[in-house]
């Protein structure tokens, strides 16, 4: 009876809006997921409480229609150096222009929440900014801003939870839903997104990719529409005995129409493991190969990238993120399948704000996959309803890598080393291929290296959808400014690319500090390098950490070059660089260089601190780095 009882709960509401119904439109600018997984989350409580709503990226909504609007939540990021996500920059530039009226908002309701990570120095500063940006033109805000922060005790939910609370009470307060109707509870499911339809009788092969970009009329690869670029070469640079795999990878851009420049960064979507996806079939017990089309429901469009039809297949391994740990909406939304009394208790547990300290153990420390979670609950895994699965995964996230090399490469002869091998329409990147053991469980893998890794152009064409972004890193375009490169490991990356295009454009001045643990195991790229230097094109220091008994670092050498290094700076308008994954190591450098112009330049920490951010802002030190 119970099962009964419950099964009947589980059937999701027709809701069905009419024109008194109150709109809400929910706006995120999302580097990770994380934001948008936020706003979807906002979206799914404003239908509960009967608002007729929208979800989307900043940069997908048409801003001139901000000013007809009533009530926006605007959820976003701040990324590391306190810049906006890339999903809202033209948003970011719309917003700020001079040129918009004071009283232009004065119509709109507004609330804004922030996301970010008080370990870095610029702590939400998008979401402050946006904040008293839309109060100047004149919108009223319900609520002072949100500012969730990944460092809380409860992560970001211990400000974000309130902050909604907060957010609903003086919401329904202005923007009462119609009478009679009380908000729907949380453990009532709402209808999904889409609803699939599948197809009998097929027998051509759909398409994997919604087109093939390499066709007739190339337009410039985007995240919408990706260039297929053959993969030429998949090459292990580290020695066999190495404890870490890195590839040098090559893809063919022929007729792709893309350009970049040195300090841009290719883009990709990894895919699923064969076996992610077969496990997954089988727990939902779906035919890999059979063909479905979606329906949106009301305000939702099929995402571009996804083809119509489209295989059960491709859906699980290009689309659905099933291999990252999930999130707490993944929890709630299984916990409205969940009949089992043990799995049901479980996953409201972990859906409840007072369980999130539990969910973080389970999931989080141990890095859990969704497809791990899934197998754990096998009753309600079960009774997963397939239209459920893009409500229940994310989107897959696209990985970005700076390019490591130059389109100019082989106007520069003297690089024999490199122009036997290299022809332009090509694009490099470094990888590291990522490993890493938590206690308790089995060796994780990173998605996007491991994918990578797995692909080999020599048993048969590899083809992989990209495309291309500007990059944080700008090298000097005057040919007499000398550049000095900091990038140990994969760091090296972008500084491979500047180097290539630099001695390509006949400028010199070219200084690079590589860092790696052994001459003999991980010194990639060392023929090229030496090429270079014997040709008078570089100049290089290298720091071999583990070759000799205690470490020797790339800042140890920045060091002992003090002298070098301030003629640069000083007589060449020498612009400094950082790149790389090292946590300490950035800081590390800015010591060591913030030690050469005080033994250089006879100035004191202080005045060493301030001509660091004097050159920070006029661009001529810059660092990428990443975890
Ligand atoms: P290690 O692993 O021997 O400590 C590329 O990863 C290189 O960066 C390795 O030689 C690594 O050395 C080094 N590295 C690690 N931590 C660093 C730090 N704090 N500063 C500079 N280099 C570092």
């Amino acid at each position: 009876v119970n099962s009964v009882a419950l099964r009947h709960r589980r059937q999701p509401r027709n809701i069905v809006f009419s024109m008194s119904v109150p709109s809400l439109l929910v706006l995120y600018g999302s580097q990770t997921g994380t934001a948008q997984d936020t706003a979807e989350r906002i979206g799914r409580q404003a239908k509960r409480r009967w608002f007729k709503v929208r979800v989307e990226a900043l940069d997908s909504y048409n801003v001139a229609h901000l000013i007809s609007e009533s009530l926006v939540v605007f959820v976003c990021s701040t990324t590391g150096q306190g810049d906006p996500p890339d999903n809202m920059k033209n948003f970011w530039r719309f917003l700020f222009r001079k040129s918009l009226p004071a009283g232009s908002l004065c119509r709109l309701d507004c609330a804004v929440l922030g996301l970010g990570d008080s370990s870095y120095p610029k702590f939400n500063f998008v979401a402050k900014k946006l904040h008293k940006r839309l109060l100047q033109l004149g919108a009223s805000a319900l609520l002072p801003v949100g500012l969730a922060d990944d460092q809380h005790d409860l992560g970001p939910d211990g400000v974000i939870d309130p902050w909604l609370r907060a957010f609903w009470e003086r919401a329904l307060a202005l923007y009462p839903p119609p009478a009679g109707l009380t908000p729907l509870s949380e453990d009532e499911l709402l209808p999904p997104r889409y609803v699939f339809h599948f197809l009998d009788d097929v027998t051509e092969n759909p398409p994997t990719q919604p087109e093939a970009s390499d066709t007739d009329r190339p337009r410039p690869a985007s995240q919408a529409h990706p260039f297929l670029a053959r993969m030429v070469s998949n090459q292990r640079v580290t020695h066999a005995s190495h404890f870490q795999d890195v590839r040098l990878i090559e893809f063919d851009i022929t007729g792709s129409n893309i350009e970049f420049s040195a300090g841009d960064v290719v883009m990709m979507r990894p895919r699923n493991s064969s076996e992610d996806v077969e496990q997954l079939c089988q727990l939902l017990r779906l035919d890999p190969e059979r063909q479905f089309t979606l329906s949106p429901a009301e305000g939702e469009t099929v995402p571009a990238h996804l083809p119509q039809p489209c295989t059960v297949r491709h859906l699980l391994e290009s689309f659905l993120d099933i291999a990252s740990v999930p999130r707490r909406s993944f929890f709630e939304l299984l916990a409205g399948f969940a009949t089992n009394e043990l799995e049901r208790e479980k996953l409201a547990e972990f859906s409840s704000a007072a369980g999130q300290e539990e969910l973080y153990s389970y999931c989080n420390r141990q890095r859990r996959t969704a497809l791990e979670v899934l197998a754990d609950f096998p009753h309600t895994t079960a009774d997963l309803t397939v239209d459920y699965l893009l409500d229940l995964f994310p989107e897959i996230q696209p990985r970005s890598f700076s390019i490591a090399s130059s389109l100019l490469l082989t106007m520069n002869r003297a690089i024999s080393v490199l122009s036997s091998r290299h022809t332009p329409n090509r694009i490099q990147i470094l990888v590291a291929v990522v490993k890493y053991k938590t206690r308790l469980h089995k060796p994780r893998k990173g998605l996007c290296s491991s994918w990578l890794a797995s692909l080999d152009p020599t048993q048969g064409e590899v083809r992989v959808p990209l495309w291309v972004k500007k990059g944080g890193l700008k090298f000097p375009g005057d040919p007499e400014s000398a550049v000095i490169m900091v990038g140990p490991g994969t760091g090296v990356a972008p500084f491979r690319s500047a180097i290539q295009e630099r001695i390509a454009q006949g400028k010199n001045g070219n200084v690079l500090f590589f860092g790696c643990r052994s001459e003999s195991k991980d010194f990639y790229c060392r023929l090229e390098w030496e090429e270079m230097e014997r040709a008078g094109q570089l100049t290089l220091f290298t720091a071999f950490s583990r070759d000799q008994e205690d470490k020797i670092y790339v800042q140890h050498h920045v060091k002992e070059q003090a002298g070098l290094l301030w003629d640069l700076i000083t007589n060449r308008n020498g612009h400094f660089y950082i790149a790389g994954n090292a946590k300490q190591m950035p800081a590390a450098v800015c010591d060591a260089l913030k030690g050469v112009f005080q033994s250089e330049g006879g100035v004191s920490a202080a005045q060493a601190e301030d001509t660091l951010t004097a050159m920070e802002r006029s661009g001529r030190f810059q660092s990428e780095t990443w975890a």
